[in-house]
């Protein structure tokens, strides 16, 4: 095992401080408070992700961040800021054959949209999947009515790779998937 990867073997402690304000780490069952549920079953928070097929009880949601604790392909961080939780940002899948991993992220807050948390934290992150962890490459997509995530990408240093047409239902109307990625130059 590298030395890259033993770094990932220690997550559990891994802790990233963005700024003076906003730091990431990694989330544990104890996390999974009120607020955590009420904004992941938030229709506008969710409305351009998966999530919003499906209701998050307490038990599914205590599920997805164990499954994520014990993974060996994906870290499960929580966005702080003033030392609330207010987001998710997650590494993975990484696949470590190709030193490549997905990004995603949710500001579940919304009264803090627009400050600039989302793009920074994504930044952070990959900042730290390819110096720490060693990774080469990170993928994202977003559907290409969400103009929020589509802006957090592009300040994250992310270039459009290649849009799928017609991807995703979206209120009822066929739209596309945008595909997006940053090397580490
Ligand atoms: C997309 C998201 C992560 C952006 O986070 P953020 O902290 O507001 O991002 P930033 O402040 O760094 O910048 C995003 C830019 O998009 C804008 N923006 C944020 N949310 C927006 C929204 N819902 N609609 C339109 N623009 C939005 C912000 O105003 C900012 O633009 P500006 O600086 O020109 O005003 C956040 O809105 C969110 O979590 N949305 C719901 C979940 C989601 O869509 N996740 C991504 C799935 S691909």
């Amino acid at each position: 095992m590298g030395y890259k990867k033993k770094k990932f073997k220690d997550k559990k402690n891994i802790f990233i401080k963005v700024d003076q304000y906003i730091t990431l780490r990694v989330l544990n069952i104890e996390d999974v408070g009120q607020d955590y549920i009420n904004w992941i079953n938030d229709y506008e928070v969710i409305k351009y992700t998966e999530l919003r097929f499906t209701k998050s009880t307490r038990n599914d949601i205590k599920k997805f961040v164990l499954d994520n604790w014990v993974s060996d392909h994906n870290i499960l961080f929580g966005i702080f800021f003033k030392n609330c939780h207010v987001g998710n940002i997650k590494l993975g899948p990484i696949n470590w054959e190709h030193l490549r991993s997905e990004v995603s992220y949710i500001i579940g807050k919304k009264n803090i949209w627009g400050k600039g948390i989302g793009s920074k934290a994504v930044n952070s992150l990959v900042e730290f999947a390819f110096s720490v962890l060693g990774l080469q490459k990170i993928n994202a997509g977003y559907y290409e009515n969400n103009i929020g995530s589509q802006k957090v990408l592009e300040r994250a240093g992310f270039q459009k790779e290649g849009v799928r047409f017609s991807n995703v239902i979206f209120d009822g109307q066929r739209v596309n998937s945008v595909e997006v990625g940053r090397i580490n130059k």
